[in-house]
């Protein structure tokens, strides 16, 4: 079974653009990427699109898809009626490059800002003994494609370019909690979430947890553990006592 899907891609550079419209040939079992690449070989060879999995496992397609990031290659048709016109953009929140391809270099900085594990010094490799129970909390961060929809969809940094400074984002953030998590890494993580990579600018909106295609409860499993482990040690009274008799 094949239809005439409607479609309005977003088409440009150099900071200008527009929408277009075009009627692409859409067959059953397709997803959005599929109709997208037909678009690409029919009717707009020059269609910028980045992809290179088609299986949800890369990360390369992500776009907005009626104004909601999603991946291209996860994405089926058959989600949508055959008489909708269905809106494919960039992901807002970073530059675009050229059609549907932004520039995610943002998301690397961030990642290169965090210093990365650091166990102790007396213990070598292959002498890490763990319990199941702290592999098993970080495993769920370990899925992460980085796909960065979770980064694109919060708004501390989606409507405020100045924020991108100082706010690692929701992927980063979680990624201190992971390491924050080990119990063989001693790393200062609490004090670099809070003053160095924006932890507090997050107000528990959970939009990026209901973008993620991997389903990791970023916010509910590392963000607000992550709140509760600062706030902790800030009302430590040993901590606050310490802080008053070294700090003066
Ligand atoms: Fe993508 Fe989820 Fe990883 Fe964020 S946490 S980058 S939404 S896979
Ligand atoms: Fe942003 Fe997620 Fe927090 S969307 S505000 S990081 S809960
Ligand atoms: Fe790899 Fe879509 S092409 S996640």
């Amino acid at each position: 079974m094949s239809y005439k899907g409607k479609f309005r891609v977003w088409r440009g550079e150099g900071g200008e653009g527009r929408l277009e419209d075009f009627t692409v040939e859409v067959n059953e079992g397709e997803v959005v990427l599929d109709v997208i690449h037909r678009l690409q070989a029919t009717q707009a060879p020059d269609l910028a699109v980045r992809w290179n999995c088609k299986a949800g496992k890369c990360g390369s397609c992500s776009m907005e898809i009626n104004g909601k990031p999603r991946l291209g290659c996860m994405t089926r048709m058959s989600t949508f009626t055959e008489d909708e016109t269905i809106t494919v953009t960039p992901m807002r929140t970073f530059p675009v490059i050229k059609d549907l391809v932004t520039d995610v270099s943002y998301n690397y900085q961030k990642a290169r800002e965090i210093p990365s594990f650091t166990p102790p010094k007396d213990v070598k490799p292959g002498e890490y003994r763990m319990q199941q129970i702290d592999v098993e909390r970080s495993q769920e961060f370990r899925k992460c494609i980085e796909c960065f929809m979770c980064n694109n969809v919060c708004h501390v940094i989606r409507d405020h370019e100045e924020n991108k400074t100082h706010f690692a984002g929701p992927r980063f953030l979680m990624r201190i909690a992971e390491l924050d998590m080990h119990p063989y890494d001693v790393a200062d993580r609490k004090d670099s979430a809070q003053e160095d990579h924006g932890l507090g600018y997050c107000n528990i909106t959970k939009c990026c947890t209901e973008v993620c295609p991997e389903h990791i409860k970023i916010t509910d499993n590392a963000l607000i553990p992550m709140k509760e482990r600062v706030v902790d040690r800030k009302y430590d009274p040993l901590v606050w006592l310490g802080n008053k008799i070294f700090r003066r």
